[in-house]
Parts: C-alpha cells; structure tokens; sequence
C-alpha cells in the first residue's frame, strides 16, 4: 500500500498517470470523432441519432463513460500537482524560457494548453451533454438537429474552433511525451513519434474542426431540420 502511495505522489508517478489517462482520452477522441462522422449521412441524422441513443442504453459504455469523467479529474489533477511540483523545484523560471533546451513552447506550456482545452470539454458538456442526458432534449428535436443548430451559429462555431486548435496544439506534443513516459521510445524512433505525435493533431484538427466548417456553410446537414 505504501508502496503504491510512494509511486502515485513521486513525480514519474504522476508522469505515469497523466500518460495513462492521456492515452484513454486519445481512444476516446478516436471513438467521439467516429460517432460525430456519422452526422454527414444524408439520412436525416439516423444514423448518428441512433448512435448516441444505444451508447446511452449500452451498459459497458455507461461505465466507459465513468472512467472516461474519472480520467479527465484525474488528467486535470495531476496536471495541477505535477505543475506546482515542477515550479517548487525550479522556483526561479529559466532566462531563456522561449528556448529551453530546444524545446518547443507547445511542450513547455501543457498546463495552458491543457486548461483551454478544460474551458472547452465544460463549454461543449453544457451545450450537448447537459440537454440530451440531464435536462432533456426540446419536445421533437433530436441530437443531430440541435448539432446543426449549434454550428450554424457562428459564436459557438468559432469557439469550437478555437477549442479544437488548442486540443491540436496539447495534442502535438501529447502523445509522443506519452509514449515516451511509458519507456516506448528511443533515441532511433524520437524524430517518428514526433512527427506521429503532430501528424495525429492535425488529423484531430481537421477533423472535427469540419463540422462547425461544414454545418455553418451549408455544406453538411441538409437533411436535418
Ligand atoms: C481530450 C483531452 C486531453 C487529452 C487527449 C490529453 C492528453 C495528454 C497526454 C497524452 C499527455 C502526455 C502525458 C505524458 O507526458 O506522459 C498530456 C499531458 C498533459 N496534459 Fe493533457 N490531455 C487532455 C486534456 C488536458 C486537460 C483538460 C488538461 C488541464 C489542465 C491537461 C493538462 C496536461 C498537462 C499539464 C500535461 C503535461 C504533464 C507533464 O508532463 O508535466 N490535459 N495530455
């Protein structure tokens, strides 16, 4: 047990568990981007509405979805403690901070990334989750409707946009530092994984920056109400 405490609270610990919990939301990102495709059948939304309807009534992705909460407060409070470790450890910054070591300043500010990256799972669990698991969906309006009605207003569109680029930016660095933590890599794959690691945000990027993109010009939804 003590043991256990010892490897939680040390600081490759917690390098440990942010990469863990890093990992699963990028499963989760992969399995979120599948669903949201399924908004451009032009089926009047069919197939992405019964999607997220037997998500809702499927039991094993219940309790996926309570690891998956789990994983963001634990991501986010580990990321608060290894923040405040690193700073009691170097409490005097770096002079040359835009350029330590070669680094790139995506790698260097993972905390603030991270946390707009925070503002925009909370924004978008208002917007979605709330109504169609909490408060309820309006009389006759159905999901992939109220996706549609978001993104045709250009406020939300724009701030899932930005939303999305700053996933894109945590991400470029994410998962390479992932692997990394985990003892995968090594001096001869360093330059794959980050090629990889930026290759994956993009792919992230422009692929659910398109539905606001889409939706708002028209292109996509022209069967929904
Ligand atoms: C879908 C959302 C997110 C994904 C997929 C994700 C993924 C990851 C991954 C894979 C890592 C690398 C872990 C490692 O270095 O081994 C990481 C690091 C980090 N994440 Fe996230 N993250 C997400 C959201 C957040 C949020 C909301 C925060 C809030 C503060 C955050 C803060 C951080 C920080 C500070 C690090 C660097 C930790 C360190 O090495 O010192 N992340 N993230």
């Amino acid at each position: 047990m003590n043991t256990l405490k010892v490897t939680f609270t040390s600081s490759i610990g917690r390098k440990l568990v942010m990469a863990c919990t890093g990992l699963f939301l990028i499963v989760f990102l992969l399995e979120h981007l599948y669903g949201n495709l399924l908004l451009y059948f032009n089926d009047q939304g069919v197939a992405f509405n019964d999607y997220s309807h037997s998500a809702v009534h499927n039991i094993i992705i219940r309790v996926i979805e309570i690891f998956l909460f789990a994983a963001i407060l634990i991501h986010v409070f580990t990321a608060v403690q290894l923040t405040a470790q690193n700073s009691k450890a170097r409490p005097v910054k770096y002079q040359a901070s835009s350029t330590s070591g070669g680094a790139s300043w995506f790698s260097r500010n993972m905390g603030i990334t991270g946390s707009f990256v925070l503002f925009f799972i909370i924004g978008h669990l208002y917007q979605f989750f709330l109504p169609y698991r909490i408060t309820g969906l309006p009389a006759g309006v159905k999901l992939a409707d109220m996706v549609k009605d978001a993104f045709q207003n250009p406020l939300y569109a724009g701030l899932y946009i930005i939303g999305v680029t700053f996933l894109a930016f945590h991400l470029s660095h994410a998962l390479r530092s992932a692997i990394h933590t985990l003892g995968f890599n090594n001096k001869s794959y360093e330059s794959f994984w980050e090629m990889a690691s930026r290759g994956f945000a993009v792919f992230i990027w422009l692929g659910f920056s398109s539905f606001p993109v889409l939706f708002y010009f028209g292109i996509a939804g022209s069967t929904l109400k």
